[in-house]
C-alpha cells in the first residue's frame, strides 16, 4: 500500500507540473505576435499535454489501485469529496485540450487575462484535494 501511495504522489506531482505550466504557456502563446513564435508554442503545448496526460492517468490508476486494495476507503466522506474534486480536475484537463486545439487552429477567443484567471483553478483544487487526503476532515 505504501508503494502504491508513493507512486500515486509522484504522478500527482507530474500531472500538476503540467496543469500549472500549460495554461501559463497559453498566456504567452496569446501574447506571441509572430508566426514562428506561435508555432513553437503549439509544439511545446502538444508535448507538455502528452506528458501531463500520462502523469494524470498514472496518478488516477495508482489512486484506484489503492481503493481496489482496500475498498473500505470508499466509506470515508473525505475520499468521496476528493473524488468529486478529482472529477473536476479531469474536466479541467480536457478543457485544456480544447483550448490547445483552438490556439493551434487559430480559433482562440480568450484574452491573456482570461488565461491568467483560468491558470488559478488547479491551484485551488490542489489545495482542497491535499487537505482532504492528508487531514481527512
Ligand atoms: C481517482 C483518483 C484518485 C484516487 C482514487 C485517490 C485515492 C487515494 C487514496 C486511497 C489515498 C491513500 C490515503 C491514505 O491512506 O492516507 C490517496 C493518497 C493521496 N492522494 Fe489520492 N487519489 C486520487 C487522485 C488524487 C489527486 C488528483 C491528488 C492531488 C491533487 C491526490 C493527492 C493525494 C495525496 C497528497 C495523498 C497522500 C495522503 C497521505 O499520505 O496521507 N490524489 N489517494
Amino acid at each position: 500500500m505504501l508503494w502504491l501511495k508513493a507512486f500515486h504522489v509522484v504522478f500527482v506531482v507530474t500531472w500538476f507540473a503540467g496543469l500549472f505550466y500549460l495554461p501559463r504557456l497559453f498566456v504567452y502563446h496569446t501574447a506571441a505576435a509572430d508566426a514562428v513564435g506561435r508555432e513553437r508554442f503549439v509544439v511545446m503545448e502538444r508535448r507538455l499535454f502528452a506528458l501531463m496526460t500520462l502523469g494524470g492517468a498514472l496518478a488516477v490508476a495508482f489512486g484506484i489501485s489503492m481503493v481496489a486494495a482496500a475498498p473500505a476507503y470508499l466509506g470515508f466522506l473525505w475520499l468521496r469529496v476528493k473524488l468529486a474534486l478529482v472529477a473536476a480536475l479531469v474536466v479541467y484537463h480536457l478543457w485544456c485540450y480544447k483550448l490547445l486545439s483552438d490556439l493551434r487552429d487559430g480559433r482562440n477567443r480568450h484574452s491573456q487575462r482570461w488565461f491568467r484567471v483560468f491558470n488559478e483553478v488547479p491551484g485551488l483544487l490542489l489545495l482542497a484535494i491535499v487537505i482532504l487526503a492528508v487531514v481527512k476532515p
